[in-house]
């Protein structure tokens, strides 16, 4: 080293040591808390990427993402999967459509592509981006043609301190449902419906599960924004600014519901999302219709707000004779809902009777209706009738299998612990069975808590 070397260095170190005497001399700084603008900035980098469908599973496949607007331009790429790297020489691109979504921490792309054409039964890779800033390649299943058994998971609200605590109940589920064919969200899946920084928690808290296995989501009343005007009257609610950038769900749902009201056949079942938030009845020919020309074995519906509340108070009379009798009338096999911040499950329900299967005076088959939340908020649960299993103070997540003529339902706690579960089981030209399975826990309860 030569001498001049030296002394540059020398005089380095004099600084650095001053520059950290400096510091010592200041005191330690506080932490500072990072803006949401930096923690949830878009950069060419594409983010917030989500599978969902806006139509046949079995042959498309729809995903969107985000960009900073400096990205005109998108598009994403896609090869059936292969053992090796080889896939990657025959991916075809497809152009994006692009939109901008001025948000509460500035302007941003939202991009989205359907891939259409897909040979079902095949697991495919994509990737998204700009030409020059690509996505990993994530991998997809499409849907069978046939009626084979599958799997998906229900989530009750996340809505609150998502990123926090929201997303331990996501990635546990995934752990017990990798293979899941949709991940179904109940509503509120966010707490104030246009801000960006939830949204971005939402996405970071599941992480790269919904870049391989689709969404279906329907609108809680926290998608919708809660304006008063300065006489306090209650003005007209806007869908979160979010949800259709974000989403391409189905659009064949009641004029002006589209992507809120929707159906999409899954291999032996018919999803249906209504949405309770608005126009409740404009969705009941519609409802009819999708219900009397439903050819699959099984019926599963979701809305946000429940038929039978877990709590007294919070009850939806209105919601429950104007869509009932439809559910009863098609014998919709199970109902998933939010909303109430706790969990209640019923027996088949015909009417507001809970139906004994098989001694029922009528040979009607009865709904299973299910309240759950997934997120950290809870609420008071009153103990009602029609209950087959509730709780209290419970993050939970719902794994349900549909096998031939059979629905088997787990609900397991934000730890895995099994919960709840039963089977229904079809049987021709009767009513469906049911089949409790509740596990030998006590339920979770407040004043049980206090007591122990
Ligand atoms: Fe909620």
């Amino acid at each position: 080293m030569s001498s001049t070397v030296c002394r540059i260095l020398m005089v380095s170190a004099v600084i650095a040591l001053t520059a950290a005497q400096l510091r010592a001399h200041d005191g330690p700084h506080p932490p500072q808390k990072v803006a949401d603008a930096d923690a949830h900035r878009p950069s060419p980098l594409p983010d917030r990427i989500i599978l969902t469908w806006s139509q046949d599973p079995t042959t498309t496949q729809s995903v969107n993402w985000r960009t900073d607007a400096t990205v005109a331009a998108a598009f994403a790429e896609i090869a059936e999967a292969g053992d090796g790297p080889l896939f990657r020489q025959v991916a075809r691109r497809v152009a994006a459509e692009t939109s901008l979504l001025a948000t509460d921490l500035g302007d941003c792309h939202y991009h989205s592509v359907t891939f259409e054409g897909l040979v079902p039964e095949t697991r495919y890779a994509y990737r998204v981006g700009d030409g020059e800033n690509w996505s990993e390649w994530n991998q997809f299943l499409t849907a069978s043609t046939q009626p084979h058994p599958f799997s998906f998971v229900y989530f009750g609200d996340a809505q609150n301190e998502v990123k926090s605590m929201w997303s331990r109940v996501i990635r546990e589920a995934y752990r017990d449902a990798p293979r899941a064919a949709f991940l179904l969200h109940a509503g509120d899946l966010i707490n104030h419906a246009h801000a960006d920084a939830e949204w971005g928690e939402w996405h970071q808290a599941a992480s790269h599960i919904h870049r391989m296995i689709p969404c279906i989501a329907t609108p809680g009343n926290h998608e919708y924004d809660h304006l008063i005007s300065d006489a306090g009257i209650e003005l007209e609610k806007q869908l979160s600014t979010h949800w259709r950038p974000q989403f391409c769900l189905p659009e064949n749902g009641p004029a002006g519901q589209e992507e809120l009201a929707y159906w999409i056949d899954y291999q032996a079942a018919r999803i249906i999302s209504l949405n309770s938030n608005r126009d409740q009845a404009g969705q009941v020919p519609w409802l009819e219709t999708v219900l009397a020309n439903n050819p699959q074995r099984w019926t599963i519906l979701t809305f946000h707000h429940p038929i039978y509340s877990a709590k007294e108070n919070r009850d939806n009379p209105q919601l429950r004779e104007l869509w009932q009798p439809i559910f009863d009338k098609y014998k919709v096999d199970i109902v998933l809902q939010g909303h109430d911040h706790s969990y209640a499950r019923s027996k088949l329900m015909v009417g507001d009777q809970n139906v004994t299967a098989g001694t029922a005076a009528r040979d009607d088959a009865g709904t299973v209706y299910v309240v759950s939340v997934s997120g950290p908020k809870m609420y008071e649960v009153s103990r009602r009738d029609f209950m087959a299993r509730s709780a209290e103070d419970t993050q939970l997540y719902q794994i349900i299998h549909i096998d031939g003529d059979e629905l088997r339902y787990e609900a397991r706690t934000a730890v895995g612990k099994l919960y709840d579960a039963f089977t229904i089981k079809k049987r021709d030209g009767q009513a469906n069975e049911l089949i409790e399975q509740i596990p030998d826990v006590p339920e979770n309860r407040r004043e049980q808590k206090a007591a122990g």
